[in-house]
């Protein structure tokens, strides 16, 4: 395999007009989950700092840091208590400085979460508003209503909550009820007060003034619902009163005014869950939001038909608005890439809903593919999130004790859904310790004794590693200009192997085997650049990828 110079950590183009978020590469930081300073089994942020290394060694362009606000923890930080400052169990506001400090000395941009849609019950609003009587200002803010029946006795309507079971919970001895898409415990507000949308656009500015580079906005689809509030007829398909209203594209244009009043490239990218790409693209609009991440990719099973339709209906519908598309594969919501894609029994389980698989699983299969999937990702136009430890090839943690579960969806499925703790355990660093380097005591979702297999150091030490492959492509990538600067996509048609994608862009071919049968490049596509097999051989084995160059040269950025 040809080898490329690393190069130095720093913005991903080197187009001084294009901003840099639209083919940057970010690094989701699950921040209970990454690393542990003070030992008290949850990661936090001076552990993120001593650990940047690890970044910018892998060679992303920043980081996405999932909600670190004060909390009282029921939904992970995302029941949020208090926008504006940092949860002192994660190190608190000096720690935060720190991290961004040091990060941005690394050429690391930092990507903040904001959760507009709901708060915490603990949040001072929500606490005066179960104080204040029913119709009040402090009431206004969320959205409170007179149950149905005699005595109030039945839910306002018949919405259900994200994690299940009804999406109201009755006000203790009244007739009035509050709306929570998610957990009890997470109200939503109500965007019709203009209480509410002053206060979100002074959070971002605080965070704004104070150095973040942009945030990823939490269910940023869902933050109106239709006026009257009227029963949905079936509940068994997509509520479209409870979310997609059409005034909550006006809000996106107000806080895209206000990233780009601050000339620093500023970048918001939305977690939009909508039916279709075509429902996702007019929050991309150019004076919407810079990006929003293309789910329909991470739907896919690992079926190279598929896969086509999705990249050919992101670069269509998505590129028609100017923006580009923002792929990922993982994030904490979602079984671990390994487990999706190498999920053999039952064997042809559609991945209709990537938080819910359960069944056997080829880990080793599953790694192969997911490597071959992350050459083919970073081969496409656009930017590309990866949540943390895929790059260590991660399973999923599919055997959690069951009272270790934390996941809010577990308890409100009457623990019949495991939820999303399985992809949300605490990364192993060292094979040679309790916690494999998470801490010095137990994390707070237990790790299992095979976790010593993946631990970093050991894959930084080994060349044909998960790891070692993430970073030979991410360096490889900043140094093939084709592959930034939005050179196009082109699909070469494979005769006979519909199992077998091919794409251009430039001088670069990116093929990946999804069969089970190998296949040889043409000689004409060019020599391999990086395997996801970490073969130097001509021949593709099965569920891999190559990234080929017309001509391979120690340089190709020269
Ligand atoms: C988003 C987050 C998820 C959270 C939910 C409620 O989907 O990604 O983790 O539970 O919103 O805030």
């Amino acid at each position: 395999m040809t080898t490329v110079e690393t190069a130095p950590a720093g913005p991903a183009t080197d187009a001084p007009t294009r901003p840099w978020w639209r083919d940057a590469v970010i690094y989701q930081v699950y921040l209970r989950s990454f690393a542990d300073s003070d030992g008290d089994g949850i990661g936090d942020l001076p552990g993120l700092t001593a650990r940047l290394d690890h970044l910018t060694r892998l060679g992303v362009d920043g980081l996405w840091l999932n909600p670190c606000y004060p909390s009282p923890g029921a939904d992970h930080g995302y029941d949020v208590a208090d926008y504006t400052t940092i949860d002192p169990r994660y190190g608190g506001l000096p720690a935060f400085e720190d991290l961004l400090r040091l990060a941005h000395e690394r050429g690391l941009k930092v990507l903040m979460d904001i959760v507009p849609n709901h708060c915490s019950v603990a949040h001072p609003w929500f606490v005066q508003a179960l104080a204040a009587p029913p119709g009040s200002a402090e009431r206004e803010r969320f959205v409170f209503r007179d149950g149905r029946g005699p005595d109030g006795e039945l839910p306002p309507n018949n919405w259900t909550s994200v994690f299940g079971g009804p999406a109201w919970t009755r006000v203790t001895g009244t007739n009035q009820w509050y709306l929570h898409s998610f957990d009890a415990s997470q109200p939503d507000f109500n965007w019709r007060s203009p209480d509410v949308a002053a206060h979100f656009e002074q959070v971002l500015r605080l965070w704004f003034d104070r150095g973040v580079d942009g945030f990823r906005i939490d269910v940023a689809h869902m933050l109106f619902k239709h006026a009257d509030l009227p029963d949905w007829p079936d509940l068994t398909e997509y509520n479209a009163h409870q979310q997609n209203q059409p005034e909550v594209h006006d809000v996106y244009r107000r806080w895209r005014r206000i990233a780009d009043s601050y000339h620093r490239d500023l970048t918001l990218v939305g977690e939009v869950w909508v039916p279709t790409v075509g429902d996702l693209a007019p929050y991309l609009r150019p004076d919407e939001l810079p990006q929003a991440f293309y789910f329909d990719l991470l739907l896919c099973s690992w079926d190279a038909a598929s896969f086509r339709t999705s990249i050919g209906r992101g670069l269509d519908q998505i590129g028609s608005t100017g923006a580009t598309v923002t792929w990922t594969l993982a994030n904490h919501d979602v079984h671990r890439t390994v487990t999706r894609y190498g999920l053999v029994e039952p064997a042809d389980t559609p991945v209709q809903n990537p938080a819910r698989l359960r069944g056997g699983v080829d880990a080793a299969l599953g790694e192969r593919r997911a490597r071959a999937a992350l050459l083919l990702l970073l081969a496409l136009p656009g930017s590309v999130y990866l949540y943390q430890g895929e790059e260590l090839g991660l399973p999923e943690v599919q055997d959690l004790p069951d009272e270790a579960r934390q996941d809010p969806t577990w308890f409100r499925s009457g623990r019949t859904e495991h939820g999303r703790d399985g992809c949300r355990v605490p990364l192993p660093w060292r094979s040679d310790t309790p916690t494999y380097g998470f801490g010095d005591h137990a994390s707070w979702l237990p790790q299992p004794a095979w976790f010593a297999r993946y631990a970093a150091e050991d894959q930084w030490a080994e060349p044909d590693s998960t790891l070692r492959l993430h970073a030979e492509a991410l360096h490889l990538r900043r140094r093939l200009p084709d592959l930034l600067a939005g050179t196009e996509l082109r699909w070469i048609e494979v005769a006979d192997r519909p199992d077998v994608l091919a794409f251009r862009r430039g001088d670069l071919t990116c093929v990946t085997v999804f069969g089970p049968e190998p296949f040889t490049p043409p000689a004409t596509w060019g020599d391999v650049l990086l395997a996801s097999t970490g073969s130097q051989s001509g021949q593709l084995p099965a569920a891999s990828s190559a990234w080929l160059l017309h001509s391979v040269h120690p340089n190709p950025a020269a």
